[in-house]
């Protein structure tokens, strides 16, 4: 346990945040590794700014949970201390044509929460699994959608300044798979520029993407989604497939047989499996193709 102040804690219930000792990463991360780790979970977002100046008061190093889905969490005892934000009962309210989204939200049922209004533009993005607020982290995108351009503003609590700003989109940098938020940037809600349509025209542009998907990605299995990025006009999954690595085992870690950068959980795996994979694969990479890869997932070691 990180944080061993019970004088601290005993102040979260009035704050509105809850104390959860050594929690297992595994059980909050899509890839089902990760060791134990304190969380803190933030009912009520006034509880921020007290709990973020406490944490910094004691010298504790703090990080945000989200929806876990592309994080790989360390085996060992991790010395952070993991914020997660509650999701609040409203999480959407819609205006003309724009609607706002609590970060904490789940992406996917917040495009179909869209679509049923008729607001389409954001189709794309319907399978990718995580929080709303960990898709503008990453700027997640999948089948020509990214969200960064859609984002009109967005509510941050700036961990470094102890305060809640609203930021234009014009002041954050979006670009593939990365955003200009500092690492204690949380953000609270978005309001994303939306496209009339009509539902039934983007249920049926759904249901394409999910048949392509569930062709092409191992949906079933415990992943991150895509390890690596694409380096600029390449392909890592095509890279890693005609390098013969399909179906490579590294302890419980396996190289999907339907998508090469797809790495899955199917034996019970640790997450130094995935860290000795990884180097594998960057390693026969780098000799078969002279390029190196980028790490797409977001990686926790103390
Ligand atoms: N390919 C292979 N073998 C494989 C995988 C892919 O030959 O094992 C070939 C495909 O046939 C295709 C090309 O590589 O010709 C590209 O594959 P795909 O369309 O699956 O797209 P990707 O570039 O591998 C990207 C994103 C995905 C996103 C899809 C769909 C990255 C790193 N990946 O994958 O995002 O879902 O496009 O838009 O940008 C993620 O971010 O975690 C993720 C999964």
């Amino acid at each position: 346990m990180t944080l061993n102040d019970p004088q601290f804690v005993a102040q979260f219930e009035r704050w509105g945040a809850r104390f959860r000792p050594d929690e297992r990463l595994s059980e909050h991360t899509s890839l089902g590794v990760g060791g134990p780790a304190d969380l803190i979970d933030i009912e009520r977002p006034e509880a921020l700014e007290p709990v973020v100046r406490g944490l910094f008061e004691r010298g504790i190093a703090w990080g945000l949970l989200g929806g876990g889905t592309n994080v790989l969490a360390a085996d060992e005892p991790h010395r952070r201390v993991y914020l997660r934000l509650a999701r609040p009962s409203q999480t959407m309210e819609f205006f003309d044509d724009t609607v706002r989204i609590s970060a904490a939200a789940d992406l996917g049922r917040s495009v179909m929460e869209c679509a049923k209004r008729n607001f389409g533009g954001m189709e794309g993005l319907v399978g990718v699994p995580g929080s709303v607020g960990g898709a503008l982290r990453m700027n997640a995108g999948a089948y020509g959608t990214e969200i960064g351009p859609l984002v009109r503003t967005i509510t941050v609590f700036r961990g470094a300044l102890g305060r809640t700003e609203e930021l234009a989109a014009g002041a954050v940098g979006f670009k593939y798979r990365k955003s200009s938020f500092a690492p204690d940037d949380i953000m609270l809600d978005v309001t994303l520029a939306l496209h009339p349509r009509p539902f039934r025209e983007i249920l049926e542009h759904v249901k394409q993407l999910n048949l392509r998907r569930r062709g092409s990605q191992p949906l079933k299995e415990k992943s991150a989604g895509c390890i690596f990025k694409n380096p600029p006009g390449l392909s890592t999954g095509r890279m890693i497939d005609e390098l013969g690595m399909k179906g490579t085992r590294v302890g419980g870690v396996v190289v999907s047989e339907r998508h090469a950068n797809f790495l899955v959980n199917r034996y019970d795996a640790t997450a130094a499996d995935f860290f000795r994979m990884m180097d594998l694969i960057r390693g026969r990479v780098l000799h078969g193709y002279g390029v190196e890869l980028e790490e797409e997932v977001i990686v926790w070691k103390n």
